[in-house]
């Protein structure tokens, strides 16, 4: 069977004052359709920089990337706007909502981006809005939400568009441990009901939310402490 995320010796490098600095070195990664993998590495270890590639956000100075049967490290930036459009819906730490925006507004943002209608926008809006309990903060401003109801308004954004992958960097990160809980149990359910998702963490307890860990040390890949790279 093909994975949806198959990812062959991923290198990325940044040039910095005339050095290379080698931050993912020889990455192979491999997800299936609904799984829930847990990225676990300290800081600085190289997570959000494979976040930003398995995301599309950015290319691999080398290496194979194909999510879903197509090749991503030959696409140009237009195709790779496209794909992360259609394709991958991200959580980060901040939220990252539009301030000026309504809770209904922040959600079917990424619908009409890609030129949905505004009455089926709306219709599938307000479907993930009743999914995740947001009906009665239609009308609220990001800035009168608390944190775990900011980041439960920025998981529905991630999901009205039925991505293919939930990517998520440290998304209990700026939430008390109990908010943080909540947010884990919502992703948990979201993997039952078939999601596949992505997470990026630095703590093992969030990690172990997860089905499956790999973990990250210095832009390497392990699929268990003590293990050989998953470079192949
Ligand atoms: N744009 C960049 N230019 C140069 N170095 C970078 C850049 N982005 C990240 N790095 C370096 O890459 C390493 C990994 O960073 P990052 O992926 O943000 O780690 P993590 O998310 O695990 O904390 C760090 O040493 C960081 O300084
Ligand atoms: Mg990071």
């Amino acid at each position: 069977m093909d994975h949806l995320i198959e990812m062959k010796s991923i290198c990325k490098d940044y040039e910095l004052g005339g050095q290379q600095l080698q931050v993912l070195k020889s990455i192979g990664l491999r997800v299936d359709q609904g799984e829930f993998v847990a990225v676990l590495g300290p800081s600085g270890s190289g997570k959000s920089t494979l976040m930003n590639i398995v995301g599309c956000m950015d290319r691999p100075s080398s290496g194979e990337y194909h999510l879903a049967g197509q090749a991503i490290h030959n696409m140009n930036d237009d195709q790779l706007t496209q794909v992360r459009n259609r394709q991958i819906g991200f959580v980060f730490q901040k939220y990252h909502l539009i301030p000026q925006y309504n809770v209904l507004q922040n959600i079917i943002m990424p619908l009409l981006i890609r030129g949905m209608k505004g009455a089926q926008a709306k219709q599938q809006a307000l479907g993930t809005i009743r999914m995740l309990g947001l009906d009665d903060r239609l009308l609220h401003k990001p800035s009168e939400l608390s944190g775990g109801q900011q980041q439960r308004v920025a998981i529905a954004r991630a999901l009205v568009g039925s991505p293919s992958i939930l990517l998520a960097d440290e998304p209990t990160g700026a939430l008390d441990s109990k908010t943080g809980q909540e947010v884990l149990a919502l992703f948990s359910k979201l993997h039952r009901e078939g999601n596949t998702i992505i997470m990026i963490t630095h703590d093992l307890n969030v990690a172990a939310c997860a089905q499956r860990i790999v973990r990250i040390v210095d832009g390497e890949l392990f699929a268990q402490a003590g293990e050989q790279p998953m470079g192949a």
